[in-house]
């Protein structure tokens, strides 16, 4: 008797967009098959063909509607790119402040609400003693965040009010009580008073986003040349405030954050030592944000097989995308096969079509991207800024680099970037004020439309807070001829393409074991680890299937 079981969860909750996920486990519950899927479906770049590349910027943003500024600054430095206008230092400085306030907002909100709770049972905090929570909150930190007793009292009359109701509101629907919650109560009313702190933060730093973005989401202070934020910029009102919430930001990451990570890095450390949701160690970074002269922020590189001691070059000419398993014809037209004669959704296997997201390769392999990659291959090119952060996790935790490329690594490692991010904003911010105060207040490039080429062709590779962000245009009398994006969700979760290559999602979840088939928490708790984003992740082909400049990238 064949005792294989599937296993499909859909949608994946807790995440941005719609996510599919099918697992193939055998007698054990052991996964030895994925098929992740994108099921939702987008069409920005059809409306971004024959507008004024101008106006790339603000349509762009729209893709998403939680990394509206990545696409927005992606698709605004892209036709920078294609008319090879160059930005003023403070325009930049402005636009890396908007940006490093969403990579904090994202990863707090990313660990707090969309993933603690695959590590937190909310009911077990009920048997929480208050005093103990204290004390084990500073093995942790020195000063750790809202730490007083009567403070964890009223969190647990809170969870006891919920519970009185008959509805845990937010914490409704989790698995509570499985097999796979590893921390005590203490540990977990620790983590939940955080779950309801980070709430507040994220209206806070939301603000610092909106200072020089003008409004978050979908900020609108960058234009093609530079930014418009610049009576923000002159106002030391408006500075003191930014500064103000990064500091209070800071708080939270260096007492919290960083601590919570550490305590979820002790007690699961059986399951990072086991290399629990490893991908297949092809990582990608592009770099990036100026640090100091030629240093930057991230250090770019290319890491095949886990091979750490040989980082290659970014070339991005290795850059290629293909359809074959995607819901698209070679031509680009689209080509829904999932639906059954019923009308009930077909399940994934074989040679079938099973996604929305399209499969880019680099070098012809499926890469990982985001905060890891960025963090390992930052800091085995020595970068002096993320170093100390690591080494200090690492010591802290008993843990060896290489440790980190596994689902709770790959957390650690947006904590250790917020930790990292925060310090940097501040540099940005004292230069910023030395500039103005040297009276170089330039924040755009002036250029005369009319006069610039009306066929071009641009490019722009941006490090965001899920990964390598792409964007590609075709110009032509003066308007857009072709748009394609390649986004972060877009390389992790790529489906398989004809080369049968999992992506990093399906890959990290081989060899999970599954404890209960009817709840499957180690599958959740996988994907949740790369911050999904689907409604960023899929991107439309053209009827020509044209390659776009020199990317074999099939296109508007
Ligand atoms: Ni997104």
């Amino acid at each position: 008797m064949n005792k294989k079981k599937k296993i499909v969860i859909d949608p994946i909750t807790r995440i941005e967009g719609h996510l599919r996920a099918e697992v193939e486990v055998d007698e054990d519950g052991v996964v030895k098959e994925a098929y992740v899927s994108g099921q939702l479906f987008r069409g920005i770049e059809t409306i971004l063909k024959n507008r004024d590349p101008r106006d790339a910027g603000l349509m762009a943003g729209r893709i998403c509607g939680v990394c509206t500024n990545s696409h927005f600054r992606g698709a605004i430095t892209c036709v920078e790119d294609a008319y090879s206008i160059e930005v003023p230092k403070n325009a930049e400085i402005i636009r890396d402040l908007v940006s490093m306030a969403l990579f904090i907002q994202d990863h707090v909100v990313h660990f707090y609400h969309l993933h603690s709770l695959d590590f937190v049972d909310v009911t077990s905090a009920l048997a929480a003693d208050a005093k103990l929570t204290s004390k084990e909150a500073h093995k942790y930190s020195d000063r750790p965040f809202r730490n007083s007793h009567a403070h964890y009292k009223q969190v647990i009359a809170k969870l006891q009010n919920f519970v009185k109701a008959g509805k845990l509101g937010p914490f409704s629907n989790g698995y509570w009580g499985h097999s796979d919650y590893k921390l005590t109560p203490e540990q977990n009313l620790v983590l939940i008073s955080h779950y309801l702190e980070a709430l507040k933060f994220q209206t806070n730093i939301s603000k610092a986003i909106a200072i020089f973005g003008g409004k978050t989401p979908h900020p609108q202070t960058l234009v093609v040349g530079g930014v418009t934020s610049v009576a923000d910029m002159l106002n030391p009102a408006r500075l003191n405030d930014y500064l103000f919430i990064i500091k209070e930001a800071k708080e939270f990451v260096d007492r919290a954050y960083l601590p919570d990570m550490k305590l979820i890095a002790t007690a699961y450390r059986d399951e990072i030592k086991a290399g629990l949701g490893r991908a297949n160690g092809n990582f990608m970074c592009v770099g990036g944000y100026e640090f100091e002269g030629e240093r930057k922020l991230f250090c770019s590189g290319i890491v095949y097989n886990h091979d750490l001691e040989n980082i290659h070059e970014f070339d991005e000419s290795k850059i290629s995308e293909e359809v074959d398993r995607a819901w698209y014809k070679e031509d680009g037209e689209i080509e829904y096969t999932d639906l059954n004669e019923d009308g009930s959704l077909k399940t994934a296997k074989n040679d079938d079509k099973y996604s929305w997201i399209k499969a880019p390769r680099y070098d012809g392999k499926t890469m990982e991207t985001g905060p890891l990659a960025r963090v390992l291959i930052s800091y085995k090119k020595e970068n002096k800024l993320i170093n100390s952060f690591v080494d200090e996790f690492l010591k802290d935790t008993e843990l060896e680099l290489m440790d980190l490329s596994c689902t709770i690594g790959r957390n650690a490692a947006r904590a250790i970037e917020s930790g990292y991010i925060c310090e940097y904003i501040l540099k940005l911010v004292s230069r910023l004020i030395q500039n103005i105060k040297y009276y170089d207040t330039d924040t755009w490039t002036k250029y005369d439309f009319e006069k610039l080429p009306k066929q071009t062709k641009g490019r722009s590779f941006l490090e965001v807070p899920r990964g390598v962000l792409c964007h590609f245009v075709n110009i032509k009398e003066a308007k857009i001829d072709n748009y394609s994006v390649i986004a972060p969700t877009t390389w992790n979760a790529t489906p398989k393409n004809f080369d049968g290559l999992r992506g990093a999602y399906e890959e990290a979840l081989i060899g999970i074991k599954i404890a209960d088939t009817s709840k499957p928490l180690e599958v959740l708790k996988v994907l949740h680890s790369f911050d999904p984003c689907l409604a960023c992740a899929v991107h439309i082909i053209d009827t020509n299937g044209n390659e776009l400049s020199s990317y074999k990238i099939k296109t508007l």
